[in-house]
């Protein structure tokens, strides 16, 4: 345990002056390989697919900052997803929320089912559904909370408890929340997954990816992978997050206080249905975000009539730009059906309850006002 708090962990956590020059940001060590001591020996380092001076910092930061024991960033979230199943074995059985990101599903679906493992979609907001998912062959329950697009929540303590009694394990992807809201492996997960892409780095110009384990033998296993498999995050990149980090707790607060606000602006407008954002008390598990989360985030959908009708809102908007993604800086809206669930099937999107109306909004650090008076005009060109 730190005996820091979580600012002062997000400023200096791995991020101390380097020992060589008192440089106060950590040096980009551009260097695939090391010169070595001698036969066997080196300074800490031999070749950056194993390890580099740069990487070790930030995932030093990311093991601090989830509170995990060791951390390892990956070229982008979905490489970090593929490193967390690489070592699952043909006859082995993955339960994994439904309503999840689709790069996930096409992941599984597309490339690891191949593999002769089992994968199991349970609405993990049901922890009964949970509990009679489990099987003897059960090695990793996979959730994400809040859900892509859909903000439902899954009680994380809750599912660690039914995993655990099987045997299994728990991953959570963190990324809607970033490490500043919700801590997973607090509330008893085994391992954090997150696409630094958004909150980490925070600023729409790198893509990474995260594994944070608990116990030691996470980090002999994805050390192995990153070195074994190779889909290590580069020095660059890992430069880039590291100094998203530094200020990752103040944009969070205002990217926060931007989200409750357009939220409500949104839960009183005539042309929006089906809002989806955990921060209202009308959100089903409202009471489950306020004991879980240490905030609401700045993720939300909505619903407007019809796919015609999304595409005015999204032809209409100034300052929000119609793109993927989420957790930059600027403000984002995009049509759930043919972006970030584009890839699934048209009766996976059914069963998970997305319509051709579906619009998901990633809220920036702009000033609110401006934020609500887009969307009021948007609104008003629907
Ligand atoms: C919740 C979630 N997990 C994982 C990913 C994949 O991350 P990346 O795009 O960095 O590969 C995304 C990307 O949008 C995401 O939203």
């Amino acid at each position: 345990m730190s005996p820091y708090r979580y600012s002062t962990l997000a400023v200096h956590a791995g991020q101390h002056p380097d020992p060589l020059t008192g440089a106060v940001n950590v040096p980009v060590y551009l260097s695939s390989t090391f010169e070595l001591t001698g036969i066997g020996s080196d300074r800490g380092w031999d070749y950056s697919r194993a390890g580099n001076p740069t990487r070790d910092r930030l995932e030093t930061a990311l093991a601090a900052l989830e509170g995990g024991t060791s951390g390892h960033a990956f070229t982008s979230g979905m490489a970090a997803i593929a490193g967390l199943v690489a070592m699952l074995k043909t006859g082995d059985h993955v339960v994994c929320s439904r309503d999840v990101y689709a790069g996930t599903v096409r992941l599984f679906e597309q490339i690891v089912r191949g593999y002769g493992i089992a994968i199991e979609y349970v609405d993990t907001s049901d922890l009964k559904a949970v509990e009679a998912a489990m099987k003897p062959n059960t090695k990793l329950v996979h959730i994400e909370t809040p859900s892509n697009p859909l903000m439902v929540l899954t009680d994380i303590a809750g599912v660690a408890k039914i995993a655990h009694a099987a045997g299994a394990e728990v991953s959570v992807d963190n990324t809607f929340l970033s490490p500043v809201l919700q801590s997973p492996l607090a509330l008893g997960a085994d391992i954090v997954m997150h696409s630094t892409t958004k909150y980490l780095n925070g600023h729409s110009d790198g893509l990474g990816g995260a594994l944070i384990g608990s116990k030691p033998e996470h980090k002999e296993r994805f050390l192995l992978v990153q070195k074994a498999a190779g889909g290590i995050m580069s020095p660059f990149e890992c430069f880039l997050v590291l100094r998203g980090i530094k200020t990752m707790p103040l944009r969070v607060k205002q990217h926060e206080e931007n989200g409750r606000a357009v939220a409500e602006y949104l839960s009183t407008h005539s042309k929006v249905t089906k809002l989806a954002y955990p921060g209202l008390k009308s959100h089903p598990q409202y009471d489950l975000a306020v004991k879980q989360q240490k905030g609401f985030g700045s993720m939300m959908s909505f619903e407007l009539k019809s796919r015609e009708e999304a595409a005015q809102f999204l032809g209409a908007i100034k300052i929000f730009l119609n793109a993927e993604s989420l957790g930059g800086v600027e403000s984002l809206a995009s049509h759930s059906a043919t972006t970030t669930h584009g890839s699934v099937s048209q009766e996976f999107r059914d069963a998970m309850g997305i319509t051709e109306g579906r619009v998901r909004l990633s809220i920036g650090i702009e000033d609110k006002e401006d934020l609500i008076a887009d969307l009021e005009q948007a609104l008003g060109a629907v």
